[in-house]
C-alpha cells in the first residue's frame, strides 16, 4: 500500500515520541497561569463542604490562611476571594461595612500572600443582597443600573482599603469599571488593578456557586448577563470594558465558550482570564467519581483547552491540586 499524502508528508513523525511530543507541543499550563477562587462564610467555626462542589469548602477566616498558603506554596498566578455574610438587605450594606466577611477575608489574605499573588476580590453585590440581584432593585422590583453603580464604587473603595490588589467586577452592569477605575483613582488606588468579566454570560453551569454562596435568587440573571446564543455581542462587551479602563478581560464560562475566548484573545489588548465555573467543576467530579472519566487526565485536558483557546489565566476551582501535578512533571 502506498501512502496517498503528497510528497513524504507524514505528520505522525511528530508524535512518535515523548520527547518528540514534548518539543513540538503548542501550549504550556504553568502554575503561575492559574487562580484559585476561594469562599469564606462569616460565623464558621470550622470549614463547611460544598456539597454540589466535592473538595471545595467554605472557608473560615482562620482556614483561609491556609488556602492561601497552599495558593502561594503551589506557584498560583492568583486567588480570587468571595464571601457570604450572615445578614443581608436589600442593598448588600456588608459589602462595604469595613468589618463585612469579604473585607475581612482580603485583609487576611493580603497578609497571609505577603505579595506572593495577586489577591483578587469579587465585587458584585449577590453575595449581599437578600434578594440576590447582583445590584440594587428599582421599587417595581427591576436592577437599578445607575443606582448599583454607586454601590459598586463604595465596594471598590472598601476592598482596596482592605488591600485588595485587584478587584474582579462581575456583575455585568452598564458603565461598572469607568465609575470603579474613578473610584479608585480619586481616592490614590491607582495600582489596584481592575479585571472585568466582560463577557459573562446567564449560564446553567453556575448552579453549584449558587449553593456555595447560598444564593438568595429567585428567577434569573438575564437583564444584566449575556444570552448564550451570542457571540458578536462578547466583542462589544470587551471594546467597551477596555475603553472603560479593564486592565484584564474574562469570559465566563469557559468550557462552553471556547469560541468567544478564541475571539476575544485575538483582538484583547490586554490578558484574557477565563473562567472554569463551578457547573464545570461538578461535572468533572460526578464523572470522574461514577468511574465514567480518568479524573487528573480529563481536568488537565480542560484547563488545556482553555488555555490553547487563549486564555492567559484559568480560574479553577483545581488550580492548586492541578499546580501540584505540574510540578512533579517538570
Ligand atoms: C457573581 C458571580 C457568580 C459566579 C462568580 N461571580 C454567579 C452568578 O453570576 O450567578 C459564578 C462562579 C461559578 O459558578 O463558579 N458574583
Amino acid at each position: 500500500m502506498t501512502n496517498p499524502n503528497p510528497g513524504r508528508i507524514r505528520p505522525r513523525r511528530l508524535r512518535a515520541s515523548a520527547a518528540m511530543r514534548r518539543l513540538t507541543s503548542e501550549t504550556d499550563l504553568h502554575p503561575r497561569r492559574l487562580v484559585l477562587p476561594v469562599f469564606v462564610r462569616e460565623g464558621l467555626t470550622e470549614p463547611r463542604p460544598i456539597p454540589s462542589m466535592p473538595g471545595v469548602v467554605q472557608h473560615t477566616l482562620e482556614s483561609l490562611k491556609g488556602a492561601v498558603d497552599g495558593a502561594v506554596g503551589a506557584g498560583l498566578g492568583g486567588v480570587m476571594l468571595f464571601a457570604v455574610p450572615e445578614v443581608r438587605d436589600a442593598t448588600g450594606t456588608q459589602a462595604t461595612s469595613s468589618d463585612g466577611i469579604l473585607n475581612r477575608a482580603i485583609a487576611v489574605a493580603t497578609a497571609q500572600a505577603a505579595g506572593g499573588l495577586v489577591v483578587q476580590a469579587d465585587l458584585c453585590l449577590d453575595e449581599f443582597t437578600d434578594h440576590g440581584h447582583c445590584g440594587v432593585l428599582t421599587p417595581d422590583g427591576r436592577v437599578d443600573n445607575d443606582a448599583t453603580l454607586v454601590r459598586y464604587a463604595d465596594m471598590a473603595l472598601a476592598q482596596a482599603a482592605a488591600g485588595a490588589d485587584l478587584v474582579g467586577l462581575s456583575g455585568m452592569m452598564d458603565g461598572q469599571v469607568g465609575v470603579v477605575r474613578d473610584a479608585l483613582d480619586g481616592a490614590g488606588y491607582d495600582e489596584v488593578a481592575v479585571l472585568a468579566y466582560a463577557a459573562k454570560y446567564a449560564s446553567a453551569f453556575y448552579g453549584p456557586f449558587r449553593d456555595a454562596v447560598e444564593s438568595q435568587l429567585q428567577g434569573d440573571r438575564r437583564t444584566y448577563q449575556l444570552d448564550p446564543a451570542n457571540r458578536r455581542e462578547a466583542a462589544r462587551e470587551v471594546a467597551i470594558d477596555v475603553a472603560e479602563g479593564a486592565d484584564i478581560v474574562m469570559v465566563k464560562p469557559a468550557m462552553s465558550y471556547l469560541d468567544v475566548l478564541a475571539d476575544v484573545a485575538a483582538t484583547s489588548p490586554v490578558p484574557v482570564a477565563a473562567y472554569a465555573v463551578s457547573g464545570e467543576y461538578a461535572m468533572l467530579e460526578a464523572a470522574a467519581a461514577a468511574g465514567w472519566i480518568e479524573r487528573e487526565r480529563a481536568i488537565y485536558e480542560s484547563v488545556l483547552s482553555i488555555r490553547r483557546a487563549g486564555a492567559d489565566h484559568v480560574l479553577t476551582y483545581h488550580a492548586t491540586e492541578l499546580a501540584g501535578w505540574l510540578a512533579e512533571e517538570s
